[in-house]
């Protein structure tokens, strides 16, 4: 069993993904091609908004919403310390302070009650993260920051397909930014990553940014990155939305059909594991099934021998990471986001997860659990 199958999904779309290949080693337009313009047409349009810019990566799409909004030395930037390490790293990256606000125990996403508190004159953006698929909260978050008129950025690295009360995630804030990484819900083939605003200024500076801040061709007002996404990932991108409606709706029924089975696994008891709780306004896109579990190494090493592939997202916040004890934010500072990275532990997830497969996932986990 794999953690992730993405050989089934080529199986699907390989007429299509093959074409669209091959049709870019025929133009030779291998950077800026007319996928990549087709490809922020058709995200745009997904989306809800009026511009993606495509990118070369989910950290370039965060950095360059950070360098739009002008954002460096003196600055901070609030996020949450249970993510991937990108998220706080693009903040040093810029120059600015990255400060931790604790995740809400049942989502994992930023807690927009302890969002307020953590706010200074330096703060100037919130980058909430949307969590293993589902959407922070953002109406909450948005109002916060509007009161004290900051940007809010959402990091959508692992939401892209998700909703939060009907709205897509990626437009849920003045700038979303995902990453197509071949493992995230809409995946290329190599890196990848897209920037979605409504705003026309912004829009266009992180069009300029992605160029190495030219405006014109080889003038330059601003610095910027080799940021581009090439032709190549836009066409299998492209490829590959033709078909994620169906499987966003797949990953929502197989996480639901998880759900069930655990708790027909330990019904008449408490149960000893805990499964993802999904806000009744939001659709997870489940990019990471996440359970919590005591004795989580006892657990993962049982779950190999059974044959059952698990990963840990994440076992270490951020606030605790070597390169950031700079900030001299110890053990205890964060305690949900530090309970959560000893608990947690992935199960494979994939649309094309068979239910045969899920029932033998889930009885290792409760022959595991022992
Ligand atoms: C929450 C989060 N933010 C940012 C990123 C960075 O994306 P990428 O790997 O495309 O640079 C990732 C993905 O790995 C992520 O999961």
């Amino acid at each position: 069993m794999d953690f992730i199958d993405l050989k089934t999904q080529y199986r699907r779309i390989k007429p299509s993904v093959d074409a669209r290949i091959a049709r870019v080693l025929e133009h030779g337009a291998y950077v800026m091609g007319p996928e990549v313009t087709e490809l922020e047409q058709e995200l745009a349009r997904h989306c809800g908004t009026t511009h993606c810019i495509s990118v070369a990566s989910g950290t370039d799409a965060l950095m360059i919403a950070l360098m739009a909004l002008d954002i460096g030395p003196g600055d901070e930037v609030i996020t949450a310390p249970f993510t991937f390490f990108a998220s706080a790293e693009v903040i040093a990256l810029v120059g600015a302070t990255p400060v931790f606000v604790d995740v809400d125990p049942r989502t994992y996403n930023l807690d927009p009650a302890q969002l307020e508190a953590s706010i200074t004159p330096r703060t100037r953006a919130v980058m909430p993260v949307s969590l293993y698929g589902q959407c922070a909260d953002f109406d909450a978050i948005n109002l916060i920051a509007c009161r004290n008129g900051l940007p809010v950025i959402e990091d959508a690295a692992q939401s892209f397909g998700a909703t939060y009360k009907g709205r897509k995630s990626g437009a849920l804030s003045l700038i979303g930014a995902t990453s197509f990484f071949p493992s995230k819900p809409l995946g290329a083939y190599g890196d990848g990553g897209a920037l979605f605003t409504n705003d026309e200024a912004l829009a266009k500076l992180m069009r300029e940014i992605r160029l190495h801040g030219q405006d014109r061709r080889y003038h330059h007002p601003r610095l910027g990155l080799t940021g581009r996404l090439d032709s190549m990932q836009a066409a299998v991108l492209l490829a590959k939305l033709e078909i994620f409606d169906d499987e966003v709706a797949a990953r929502v029924r197989l996480g639901a059909r998880y759900t069930e089975l655990l708790a027909e696994a330990f019904a008449g008891h408490p149960s000893p594991v805990r499964g993802p709780y999904v806000e009744p306004f939001n659709t997870s896109v489940y990019a990471q099934y996440t359970i919590e579990v005591d004795h989580r190494e006892i657990f993962e090493t049982r779950m190999k021998v059974l044959g059952i592939p698990t990963a840990v997202h994440y076992p270490l916040p951020l606030h605790l990471q070597p390169v950031f004890e700079h900030l001299g934010q110890g053990e205890g500072c964060y305690p949900v986001s530090e309970a959560a990275a000893r608990r947690v532990i992935s199960l494979p997830m994939h649309p094309y997860l068979a239910e045969a497969d899920q029932v033998k996932v889930v009885n290792a986990v409760r022959e595991a659990i022992g």
